[in-house]
């Protein structure tokens, strides 16, 4: 596995892999690797000639209040999390190069990233849409590989290239679960045993929505409902919403039919979980 540092090297790289006629997968991430990046680098494995992975925790998708100095990091462990899998370059910039100045150019796209996540981390998917269209341009992959337990992100990632024409194929691929039925990731580092056992109740909550709506229920409201009352059983627990929403507006709905999409997110103590279940 290549380990690359330079944009200008990541980019000449990925110009003469083109030149050769090579697909380029492309699997971006923040580090602290778990089973769910893994599974995107096995895809783009399967579908590309070469997979690319990028590790940059970017400063401007972190509010002030968040976690940007305590994320978790484990640069060797990632890197042979990245071997291990297949990756052919492993991308690793330095803050100094993604941003050599602050920045002052963004890519903003507007109305999916002002609700739900958006609401509660506002500039949070202006800091995604811009770091995300920036290793697109570095890394200029033919198909760019996201995990759906970031549900929103996937659509304003979409969405942005779609709005922007961007020639690159997002492929987003199912949420990787523990045993107990937590959504992984990075974060669930910052779990202490209680929180971590209470933790699963995210993904009850979803199953249970799922329950009432396979048992014939429509009204959302009613979905919604059940759900907060399962999080609820959590003490301690802090909603900050339980949505049943349009896909790919990700609008509230008022009756719920195939294809919609639950969503909740709720803190334990320090730590914020989200989670969602896409209806078929
Ligand atoms: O999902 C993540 O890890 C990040 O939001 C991403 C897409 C790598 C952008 O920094």
């Amino acid at each position: 596995m290549n380990i690359i540092t330079s944009l200008s090297e990541m980019q000449s790289t990925a110009e003469s892999l083109r030149n050769q006629g090579k697909r380029i997968g492309f699997v971006p991430t923040m580090g602290f690797l778990h089973e769910g990046h893994l599974s995107l680098m096995r895809a783009s494995r399967k579908e590309c000639d070469v997979t690319v992975v990028s590790i940059f925790v970017n400063p401007t998708q972190f509010g002030p209040q968040e976690d940007l100095d305590r994320y978790p990091r484990d640069a060797e462990g990632d890197r042979k999390k990245c071997e291990s899998a297949g990756a052919d370059i492993l991308f690793m910039p330095g803050a100094k190069e993604m941003y050599p100045e602050k920045p002052t150019v963004f890519v903003t796209v507007e109305g999916v990233s002002d609700i739900l996540e958006g609401a509660v981390r506002p500039g949070h998917f202006r800091g995604v849409a811009t770091v995300v269209a920036k290793l697109f341009n570095i890394v200029k992959p033919h198909i760019a590989y996201f995990g759906r337990k970031d549900f929103q992100q996937c659509v304003v990632i979409k969405r942005m290239v779609t709005g922007l024409n961007m020639d690159v194929e997002v492929s987003v691929l199912p949420t990787v679960r523990e045993p107990d039925g937590l959504a992984m990731s990075s974060r669930n580092a910052y779990l202490n045993a209680d929180e971590r056992r209470a933790a699963a109740v995210l993904s009850r909550a979803l199953s249970a929505g799922e329950e009432l709506i396979n048992a014939g229920v429509r009204e959302a409201e009613k979905v919604r409902a059940k759900m907060r009352a399962v999080l609820l059983q959590e003490k301690g627990i802090v909603i900050d919403y339980a949505e049943v929403a349009d896909p790919e507006t990700l609008a509230p709905v008022e009756i719920v039919n195939n294809g919609k999409v639950l969503l909740v997110a709720a803190r334990l103590g320090k730590i914020r979980l989200i989670d969602n279940l896409l209806l078929v």
